[in-house]
């Protein structure tokens, strides 16, 4: 009864924490596979950003618990956002789920697993669902352990939890309750000892990283908490790539602008969420700057920094967005020039502020907005990256690419896919690699130093 499987949806952040339910439960000496047909506990990770997501959910919990059918002992819970959403409504959806575990709970998962295992051995009756939603003070500080027995080249760290902000189409406030910081002593050492593992590179998480303790912390010589945690996180040994998500354009000062010049393990690649191009639209979407102000904290950062690799999140379609809206999105994304984007079809969350505007802007018409964006990223994201054909690129190599005896997978600093004829013995190692070919979404290169080459042989 002690094997588990977990399927995540959702952000980096579910990943995250799905990963320390993971490492968790491995303390407790239960183990995870991979395959859910040789589970004895599926756990579901869910989110509830777009309809779709929750969805997708919902009818994988009603194919798994049917399940019981044939193996009554199967336990089956939902964790994570759409359990904090949704919780009571999830038990009359779904009456079989044993559990349903809110976003402060996570690291209780192991011993509402214990005591439900404990009674279904003890022949006791099945117990009923649990249901844990409560907000719990200091939950933020209990997302911190990773999966020790397989070295992580790259490694994601929660800094904080919860988002106080208040865009109207968003469901993350609800699920994810107020912004809490993790102390940074504790994320320092919790990277500290990824390092000694051979982490080599971490992406720093928070819905609004650049907001870290601001609350709690103090600023010193004018840098705000985060930049001062970047800068404990530069200095530790062993660490030689720091990423973050998601940087919110409020609250993005020259103290962080000026990280990109001075802090050598700052990745020049920025995920910089953008959403709209109509300041008429940000207004609606209580998303507190101009495109004006955007565009000029990118300009400052290219300043600093010009072969920068920006990224962005774009909702097309939001209540009220008119063709001049949407004109304004698409000359800013195409003037941008981004080289990556999540591009969002607009999806009315119950109980948000826009909640009440409905959904005016038709499917087809978000199709459509959403096409030309798309076509727009298609023509960017290659062209920057037909630039680096013949370049010589630093690739962290992560681990086997899916395709291709012998080929392995790996990104550049600015966070672009390489595939490249290596060996095992460099994974987790930067290595220089010549650029050859080069598609919308992949580079392919080879190795250029002499004494690795010769390691392909063993
Ligand atoms: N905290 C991050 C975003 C987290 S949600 C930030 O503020 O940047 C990830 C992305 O999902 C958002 O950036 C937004 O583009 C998209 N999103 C959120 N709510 C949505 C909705 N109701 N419909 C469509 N897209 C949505
Ligand atoms: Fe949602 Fe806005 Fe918070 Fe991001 S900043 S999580 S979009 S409310
Ligand atoms: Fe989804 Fe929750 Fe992340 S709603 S996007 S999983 S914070």
């Amino acid at each position: 009864m002690n094997r588990v499987h977990i399927k995540t949806y959702g952000c980096q952040m579910n990943e995250r924490d799905s990963e320390a339910v993971a490492a968790m439960l491995r303390g407790k000496g239960y183990s995870i596979v991979d395959n859910e047909f040789d589970a004895d506990v599926i756990l579901l990770n869910t989110c509830s950003v777009r309809d779709q997501a929750e969805q997708k959910a919902i009818g994988k919990a009603g194919h798994v618990s049917a399940r019981k059918k044939k193996n009554p002992n199967l336990i089956v819970g939902i964790m994570g956002c759409m359990a904090q959403n949704r919780g009571d409504e999830l038990v009359d959806r779904l009456p079989d789920l044993d559990l349903i575990i809110g976003t402060q709970k996570f690291h209780r998962v192991p011993d509402h697993l214990d005591n439900m295992i404990a009674t279904l051995q003890g022949q006791g009756p099945r117990p009923s669902t649990v249901i844990d939603l409560e907000e719990e003070a200091g939950s933020q500080n209990t997302i911190r352990s990773h999966v020790k027995d397989s070295r992580q080249v790259s490694a994601f760290v929660s800094i904080m939890q919860g988002c106080n902000m208040k865009c109207s189409y968003c469901i993350v406030p609800k699920t994810r309750g107020a912004e809490r910081a993790r102390p940074m002593e504790s994320i320092v050492e919790e990277i500290e000892e990824l390092a000694a593992r051979g982490t080599k590179e971490v992406t720093l998480l928070g819905q609004i990283v650049n907001q870290y303790g601001i609350r709690e912390f103090p600023f010193v010589d004018k840098k705000s908490p985060f930049v001062q945690l970047l800068e404990k996180v530069n200095a530790i040994e062993g660490i030689e790539r720091i990423r973050f998500t998601s940087p919110h354009p409020v609250g993005f000062k020259e103290d962080l602008i000026d990280c990109y010049a001075r802090l050598p393990k700052l990745c020049e690649y920025l995920h910089f969420p953008m959403q709209s191009g109509s300041d008429r639209i940000l207004k609606a979407m209580r998303r507190p700057y101009t495109i004006e102000r955007f565009r000029r904290i990118i300009d400052q950062l290219r300043a600093v920094r010009p072969d920068i690799y920006i990224s962005t999140d774009v909702i097309v379609g939001f209540p009220g967005e008119t063709d001049e809206d949407f004109e304004l999105t698409r000359r800013a994304f195409e003037e941008i020039a981004f080289d990556m984007a999540f591009l969002f079809k607009y999806s009315v969350r119950p109980g948000t502020t826009a909640e009440p505007l409905g959904d005016p802007v038709s499917k087809e018409v978000k199709e459509e907005r959403n096409q030309v964006l798309l076509d727009l990223l298609g023509q960017s994201s290659l062209s920057r990256n037909q630039s680096l054909v013949g370049h010589i690129e630093e690739v962290l190599i992560e681990g086997p690419a899916k395709r291709g005896e012998g080929m392995y997978m790996g990104r550049t600093r600015g966070h672009r896919k390489v595939v490249v004829p290596a060996s095992e013995r460099l994974v987790g190692e930067l290595v220089p690699v010549r650029i050859l070919e080069a598609t919308t979404t992949t580079l392919s290169g080879e190795l250029v130093l002499e004494g690795i080459e010769t390691g392909l042989a063993g």
